[in-house]
């Protein structure tokens, strides 16, 4: 089955899941290439985000689209989620119990994708991935973990409250391009998922 049949099962299968919080917002599953190298991965969706039913839509979404000109990366040519897929209300911080109820399809979604390259927004998505990171201290830097290179960034909206965030945030995605032609031999010894029974999920920094 192709990615796109893949995501689109995944989709509905989180739509009819009836166990999952927030139920009373939309479901914003994400959207880009499904054959992508490089997955963005937010927080959890906002007022605009749950109305239009997509991702990074509101002021953080055309800051992101912004950085995205800056290194000539069309938002269509990556792809674009949240670790929570349903607004928090009052757009509150997701709840432990949100992200781990969500985790599972996001993972799902991941390994579908099959992306090299994970950038999360923000210390919510950065901890998932990197439990003992510290957003302020590791932003921008190149971790491997297993078959992938996680780099974690500032969340956008934190950029429009502060120019110093937004200063190191853009400095972060002025290294992207770099990091990305660099992945052949950053993920050296990379194991195709199909033949990976348990991937070892050993956290190094480069
Ligand atoms: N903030 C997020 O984390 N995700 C969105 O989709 C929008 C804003």
């Amino acid at each position: 089955m192709d990615k796109e049949t893949l995501l689109n099962d995944l989709r509905e299968e989180i739509s009819s899941d009836k166990s999952l919080p927030l139920s009373e917002s939309n479901l914003v599953f994400g959207e880009g290439d499904p054959d992508t190298e490089v997955i963005f991965i937010g927080e959890a969706p906002g007022f605009y985000e749950d109305r239009e039913g997509r991702p990074f839509v509101g002021r953080a979404g055309k800051l992101l689209d912004e950085l995205l000109k800056e290194i000539e990366w069309k938002r269509d040519s990556v792809y674009i989620t949240n670790i929570v897929k349903r607004r928090p209300p009052e757009n509150r911080d997701p709840l432990p119990e949100e992200v781990a109820a969500y985790y599972p399809y996001l993972r799902k979604q991941i390994d579908i994708i099959n992306p090299k390259l994970i950038l999360p927004l923000g210390r919510f998505s950065m901890n998932v991935f990197l439990p003992d990171a510290k957003i302020s201290r590791d932003q921008g830097k190149v971790f491997r973990k297993g078959n992938w290179i996680i780099v974690p960034l500032y969340h956008p909206a934190a950029a429009l409250r502060s120019t110093a965030v937004l200063n190191d945030l853009r400095n972060a995605f002025s290294k992207l391009p770099v990091i990305k032609n660099k992945l052949p031999d950053l993920l050296r010894n990379r194991v195709e998922p199909s033949v990976v029974e348990h991937p070892s999920h050993q956290d190094k920094l480069i």
